[in-house]
């Protein structure tokens, strides 16, 4: 979604606001813009596209000022074009805005400011904002930001900039990130710290209905009431090696890659194999109601819903448990009933997913507790949620979500197990889980040392326009989780399905030009999978089969196969889901499309 990256010091903001634009480029935008103050003016440049195209438009200016704002847009009110990018301006141009998020009121607010006077220039909600702001202000920014605020519905982090106060950047939020930055040489905002993390890694968050002044040597921040905040600085874990490609071709190979590595990180220091029980330090706040809870409710959007899905089985597996998955997206506008001690756990890789947010928001209104699972320290919903556990997975470039997935499985996985060996599960299975979640990031590897062999199989298939995923209990989530990256990075149409669903309806489909993936490690339901694909190849299907290693019988069946290595069966997808990341990543390469940026897709869904 849409990027904000804002400096105010004692270096010239251009350099430093462009290079902040790239590393913000992953979130997905159309669009790209700057508003530079050199104490007497303000120059503002937008372009349509790609940075690359802003920074060619900029080449051979001499812009000068140490305090600027910039902006990538993703298009929700007005199509992709120059004169929709942000910064926008008011009448005047002498406020300068950029906005994430949406204002629900601008209608209303438009009319309202046409009839004063104000001259609209592009189609944008954000707009508003500039002319409002510029209608307040009376000398003080801070002020004219916040009367602002109190006029405006929807969601928002926005930055501003008026020529009158040319020292400073004023900052607000409400339900879009907003992180400040501080620097050595002066002071930064974002609404993502990889933005800056070139700069600096002492943060401080902003949270919702805040304000904040930026100038070179200091920052201050208040609620919208004007009441001033004291808020500790917090250390990002990560440096720019993190957010560099180092040496692979794309962010989500890269990461795929990551895995071994992502896997132990999620279970460093957490694993005590002696007697079979997890450490998770992040839950034990709400231990005691925790360990007697009967009901858990796992809320999450796209990836995260399907490692959660995979996360009900495992819990049912090993615990006693009541659990539900949920759609964020859904689950919100539900008539939610929660039974006495129920625990929502919220999934999410950035924390600010907007469905997720407001979901959580709903089921604390219920009565319900909140546990988080999340992979960005500091976001907003590590904050709203009571305790939780951190991925440490390092940050996520490619839209796609790969290495989440695996972390997010391994953590829910220890939560199961943790909570299990305080309900019916005994010290063996116990330890017998630790033993295999041990041995996981070697035999990631493994599967990963078959991604020749995948890309070849991705060369003969990937000019198929619709593909099936099967799966059943673990796997099922897998299929789906399979199908979903297929089409996000390929555009290529494919569904998951539960594959005894097959008969039901999806049968109908087969024919020699849909391949299906078929997921069907050595489990007990494996016979049943074996029916599934033998009626595929009855109706000439073709099929590829992810199995356990040594499988003959579907080498006989099937026409290609990839083999995962052994493991428990509610392990099974965190080796399952590699190669249908490897299969997306290289159909996507093959078609030439946009691996890192596909289409129309944000990392990070901030808006409704
Ligand atoms: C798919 C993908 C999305 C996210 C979803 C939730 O590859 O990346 O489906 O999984 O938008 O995002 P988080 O986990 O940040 O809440």
């Amino acid at each position: 979604m849409c990027g904000i990256v804002c400096y105010v010091g004692n270096k010239q903001a251009g350099p430093i606001l462009l290079e902040g634009l790239r590393q913000l480029e992953y979130r997905g935008y159309d669009s790209a813009g700057l508003a530079i103050q050199d104490g007497n003016n303000i120059e503002c440049y937008r372009s349509k596209g790609k940075i690359a195209a802003l920074e060619s438009r900029l080449e051979g200016l001499d812009i000068k000022g140490t305090v600027g704002i910039a902006h990538t847009r993703w298009a929700t009110h007005g199509e992709p074009s120059e004169k929709n990018a942000h910064p926008h301006t008011n009448t005047d141009k002498n406020v300068f805005v950029i906005h994430n998020g949406i204002i629900e009121n601008y209608y209303f607010l438009k009319k309202k400011l046409k009839k004063n006077g104000a001259r609209f220039r592009s189609d944008t909600d954000t707009e508003i904002l500039a002319h409002l702001i510029g209608f307040n202000y009376n000398g003080d920014l801070n002020d004219a930001v916040r009367k602002t605020m109190e006029q405006v519905e929807g969601t928002f982090g926005l930055a501003v900039i008026h020529k009158n106060s040319p020292d400073e950047i004023v900052i607000a939020r409400r339900g879009s990130p907003l992180v400040i930055g501080i620097g050595e040489d002066g002071h930064f905002a974002a609404s993502d710290v990889s933005a800056m993390v070139r700069y600096t890694n002492k943060v401080v968050h902003i949270q919702d209905n805040e304000i904040a002044t930026l100038t070179m040597d200091n920052f201050s921040i208040s609620t919208a009431q004007a009441k001033p905040i004291n808020r500790k600085t917090e250390t990002v874990e990560w440096g720019t090696e993190d957010t560099e490609l180092d040496g692979f071709p794309h962010y989500m190979l890269k990461e795929i890659f990551e895995q071994p590595d992502t896997i132990k990180n999620a279970i460093r220091g957490r694993l005590e194999q002696g007697e079979g029980v997890p450490k998770l330090g992040g839950i034990m706040p709400v231990w005691d109601s925790l360990k007697e809870s009967r009901h858990l409710v796992i809320v999450a959007c796209g990836t995260s819903y399907y490692a959660g899905s995979v996360g009900k089985y495992v819990f049912e597996k090993l615990t006693e448990i009541d659990v539900q998955v949920e759609l964020a997206s859904e689950f919100r506008y539900r008539k939610l009933n929660f039974a006495p001690n129920t625990f929502i756990i919220a999934l999410s890789q950035s924390g600010e997913t907007a469905d997720t947010l407001a979901a959580i928001r709903e089921a604390k209104r219920k009565g319900a507790r909140l546990l988080g699972i999340v992979n960005v320290v500091g976001s907003s919903i590590s904050r709203e949620t009571e305790a939780g556990v951190y991925n440490h997975a390092g940050p996520e470039i490619g839209v796609a979500s790969t290495k989440i997935f695996t972390s997010q499985l391994t953590i829910l996985t220890l939560m199961a197990l943790l909570l299990g060996r305080y309900q019916n599960l005994s010290l063996t299975e116990g330890v017998e889980a630790i033993r295999a979640i041990q041995s996981l990031p070697e035999q990631v590897r493994e599967v990963l040392s078959q991604a020749n062999r995948i890309e070849a199989i991705a060369e003969k298939y990937c000019r198929y326009n619709n593909w099936l995923f099967l799966g059943r209990k673990y796997n099922y989530p897998v299929a789906m989780e399979g199908a979903l990256k297929l089409k996000e990075v390929s555009y290529i149409h494919a569904e998951g399905y539960p594959a005894g669903e097959m008969k039901h309806g999806p049968i109908a489909l087969i024919n020699p030009e849909m391949p299906t993936v078929a997921i069907v490690p050595k489990d007990d339901i494996y016979e049943k999978m074996i029916s599934n694909i033998s009626e595929i190849k009855a109706r000439k299907g073709k099929v590829i089969a992810i199995v356990t290693e040594g499988d003959d019988k579907i080498k006989e069946l099937a026409d290609d196969v990839i083999e995962i290595p052994p493991t428990l069966q509610f392990l099974n997808p965190i080796l399952t889901v590699i190669p249908c990341q490897l299969l997306a990543y290289y159909c996507a390469g093959f078609l030439n499309r946009e691996i890192d940026k596909p289409r129309n897709l944000a990392k990070s869904v901030t808006v409704e």
